[in-house]
């Protein structure tokens, strides 16, 4: 072809990256990759091993070791050997090794970069280009909180967590295991990571890196193998944790398998992100913009850009300029540097996708694909867009996992506002308009752990990243991300036997009788209360309340699923709490504070004839107060931050309500416990369903008049009396609860945990440790306000 030809032309030609380094990195390996553990490289116990392939030729590039139950244990005991040193190492000296890492990664991108693509089949251009110079990025930022954590005000005062279990999907093979890794042994951690199936090669290069920086053995542990390597590693008995990201389907499986066992647990599942077009946004960068969502990585990214969501008024330019959009991608060689679109990882991904495109079209959508056919070896799928969706339909609903995008119309900012939350998901979303009044209106609207103004599928590691609903909970990067790899010291410390001791003070006898002033017991039936007003129980049935030394003093409604239902709508009805300003919602607190200590005396009695104890009552009540006090404070203090991304634009991290929580209180403390729990929430803007203490519920019945005479709208704070396992199964179970912290023993935790999987609900619960609600330091504070808030980062551009 002459020049004056591709002048005409404008066709690209081939500009390959050359294979041969990883070439010559395999056959040093002999085609063959081992295990990682304890500092040494080992063959699998079992002699098992399957092949991993280059997509885009659909040759196999090394024979890969399946780790069995053996090398899980090694790599466990391994990392669990290594924990003291590598904690007394303190936060500089890891700094030094995790400085070392990013260096060695900076070092040997191009080899990294070119594995990656090989093994993965995304283009050159985006390994090269994003994927590699993160994976640095984030070594680099970790290196500064490991300086940091026996400094900053925050951090000093948590542990280490322990060894962590990690295990990675194929999309971002070496990016996901940065984000493991580096925040992990930032915080003291030591870890055993399992990289899928699909794409292990890069994390065995880092591996040798580890090794040639002189990472102490045992520090990182490197273990490949499937689904059934995972689940060894998620069963293990000295695992601290589990970090998961991958499909919602293994996440749910994995809450369900470590529910009870006291592990902490992080999970990045799936998303079906909208992608909201305005009508005044600027079509042109929404153009890019979508190439940028979902056909980045072939569309297998966890937040791509799946759902267009556009406007009536312009969606039907949109679709013209996108179509002239697509028709200029190029699909092929991943090792291409002028290719957009690489191979799909696998035949099972590829089959998953076209049987979903299929689907697509048999529920009557519209589908449009390029002129131009993909390379015939090989797993590739052209870029394709769907319109005439209908929101509940499959392709609408399901995560794809490839090139293939979906769009709807909107007519009014509340309308796409109500369209882009409907999904199980919540992971990610971008929001287009030259308006930034309305993008920062719709952008906390939006139930999504990620809201991208005008740009999409920015990533950082100074900033969060995580979901909401089925997406799954915990954040990676950022400060937010630290607090999954570490856990207050003072549990850290609390002695393993403490476990065993008295949680409540056993009944005294009928002589320990609280002494009344002479007033005659109060006896009646306490009501439950929902929606701001006493309920009678659906049931019809009450439960007897008995105090000290075994009295009958009083009774409660005995609640049950009716109860609990109409409980949950009462508080999703007060969702608009949340909308209050945190000023507003201080005001009321110190309300609730100043009536509760008018009534001191009362509720001192009241708590003295439960637990038969006087001079705790006296305590109990006071530093209610205080608590009261604390989050009244709080209400308007727990701001969010502004990170430093190095983008022009400003990450704003809010920290935002969960919704709809439901609370079931520890036995002891009757008064206490309940404050502590519900009064954290309420100041984030949560409403809740709180089961008092079961045992002496009446402290908490009681606490509904302080409610109600300290203008806490009705449904901000329901009571629902009972059998609290009960009354928690039905919550845990629940569709429409958020969240549910339980503190009630460690068979209700096992229960509430495993339940949560059904809706993937975020839990907090007490495994039966106890806590000592008096003291500050275990009953209030930064602890419950991040349990009981969402953060969700909003990246907003800047500049011409
Ligand atoms: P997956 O969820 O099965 O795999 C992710 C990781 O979990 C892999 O390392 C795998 O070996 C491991 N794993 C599998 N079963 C396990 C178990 N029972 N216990 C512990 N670990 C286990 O995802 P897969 O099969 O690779 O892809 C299936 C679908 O999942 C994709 O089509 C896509 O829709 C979705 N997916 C979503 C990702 C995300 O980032 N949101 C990432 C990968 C897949
Ligand atoms: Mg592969």
């Amino acid at each position: 072809m002459s020049i004056a030809e591709i002048f005409e032309s404008l066709e690209y030609g081939p500009a390959p990256e050359s294979a041969s380094p990883v070439t010559r990195w395999l056959d040093e390996h002999d085609r063959t990759t081992r295990l990682y553990v304890g500092g040494e490289w080992r063959d699998p116990a079992g002699g098992e091993y399957f092949d991993s392939t280059n997509p885009a030729t659909a040759k196999p590039l090394a024979r890969i070791s399946q780790a069995g139950r053996e090398d899980v244990d090694a790599a466990v005991a391994a990392a669990g050997a290594a924990l003291p040193a590598w904690q007394a190492l303190g936060g500089h000296g890891r700094a030094r090794y995790l400085y070392a890492l990013a260096r060695q990664v900076q070092k040997h991108s191009r080899l990294f970069a070119v594995l990656e693509s090989m093994d993965n089949g995304k283009p050159i251009r985006e390994s090269r280009d994003i994927d590699i110079p993160l994976v640095a990025r984030h070594f680099y930022h970790h290196a500064g909180w490991s300086q940091l954590m026996e400094t900053d005000a925050e951090l000093r005062d948590a542990a280490p967590v322990g060894v962590i279990g990690q295990i990675i999907p194929w999309n971002f093979p070496l990016l996901m295991l940065s984000w493991k890794i580096a925040p992990a042994l930032a915080m003291g951690n030591t870890v055993v990571l399992k990289p899928a199936e699909f794409t292990s090669l890069t994390a065995i290069l880092f591996a040798e890196v580890c090794d040639e920086i002189g990472l102490p053995p045992g520090v990182v542990n490197l273990i490949t193998g499937d689904g059934r390597t995972g689940a060894l590693m998620v069963e293990h008995p000295d695992v601290d944790k589990i970090a998961f990201t991958g499909s919602t389907e293994v996440g749910r499986i994995i809450r369900v398998a470590t529910a009870g066992s006291g592990k902490k647990l992080s999970l990045e599942l799936g998303g079906k992100s909208p992608f909201l077009v305005f009508e005044d946004a600027d079509l042109d960068s929404v153009v890019e913009g979508v190439v940028d969502a979902i056909w980045f990585n072939q569309g297998q990214v966890c937040c791509a850009g799946s759902r267009i969501l556009a406007q009536e008024g312009i969606s039907g330019r949109l679709t013209e300029k996108l179509r002239a959009r697509m028709e200029t991608l190029r699909v092929g060689d991943p090792l291409d540097k002028s290719v957009d679109i690489g191979a799909i990882v696998a035949p099972v991904q590829l089959q998953k996708i076209q049987e979903l495109v299929q689907q697509g079209v048999d529920e009557g959508a519209t589908m449009w694909q390029p002129s131009w056919s993909c390379p015939q070896e090989g797993c590739f799928f052209p870029p394709t867009l769907f319109t005439d969706v209908s929101p509940s339909s499959t392709i609408a609903q399901v995560e794809i996992f490839g090139p293939v995008v979906v769009a709807m119309t909107f007519r009014t900012p509340a309308e796409a506002v109500e369209l882009a939350n409907n999904t199980q998901y919540g992971l990610a979303s971008s929001v287009w308009t030259e308006n930034i009044n309305l993008a920062l209106d719709i952008a906390p609207k939006i139930k999504a752990g990620t809201v991208w103004v005008n740009c999409t599928n920015v990533f950082d590691a100074a900033s969060g990243f995580g979901g909401y609903r089925e997406s799954g909970y915990g954040r990676e990067g950022g400060r937010e991300g630290l607090w999954e790899y570490v856990k207050p010291r003072w549990a850290a410390e609390a002695r393993k036997d403490a476990a065993k001791k008295e949680k409540t003070k056993a009944p005294k006898g009928d002589d320990a009788r609280p002494k009344l002033g002479g007033l005659p017991p109060i006896d009646r039936t306490a009501k439950m209360y929902i929606g701001g007003k006493q309920a009678r129980p659906d049931g019809g049935n009450s439960l007897a309340v008995h105090g000290a030394g075994g009295r009958l003093i009083g009774e409660v409604g005995l609640g049950n699923r009716k109860d609990v239902r109409n409980a949950v709508e009462a508080a999703h009805k007060a969702a608009g709490w949340a909308k209050q300003t945190g000023h507003n919602r201080a005001q009321i607190l110190f309300y609730l504070a100043e009536n509760l200590a008018a009534r001191t005396d009362e509720f001192t009695r009241r708590v003295a004839a439960l637990t038969g104890d006087e001079a705790g009552a006296a305590r109990e009540v006071e530093a209610t107060i205080r608590r009261l006090y604390t989050y009244a404070a709080w209400a308007d203090k727990w701001d969010g931050d502004v990170h430093h991304t190095p983008h022009r634009m400003v990450t704003l991290a809010m920290k935002e309500a969960i919704g709809v929580v439901a609370v079931a209180c520890p036995d002891e403390a009757p008064l206490l416990g309940f404050v502590s729990l519900v009064a954290p929430l309420i100041a984030m803007g949560n409403t809740v369903v709180a089961i008092p203490s079961e045992r002496w519920p009446l402290a908490a019945t009681d606490f509904y008049q302080v409610l109600d005479t300290s203008d806490v709208p009705g449904g901000v704070v329901n009571i629902v009396t009972g059998k609290r396992e009960e009354l928690a199964q039905t919550l845990a179970a629940h569709d429409d609860v958020d969240s549910m912290w339980y503190f009630g023993g460690a068979e209700g935790s096992e229960m509430v945990e495993r339940l949560s999987a059904g809706n993937m609900k975020r839990t907090w619960v007490d495994y039966g440790r106890p806590r000592d609600w008096l003291s500050p330091e275990q009953g209030e504070g930064a602890e419950f306000l991040r349990e009981g808030t969402h953060v969700k980062n909003i990246w907003v551009p800047y500049g011409e």
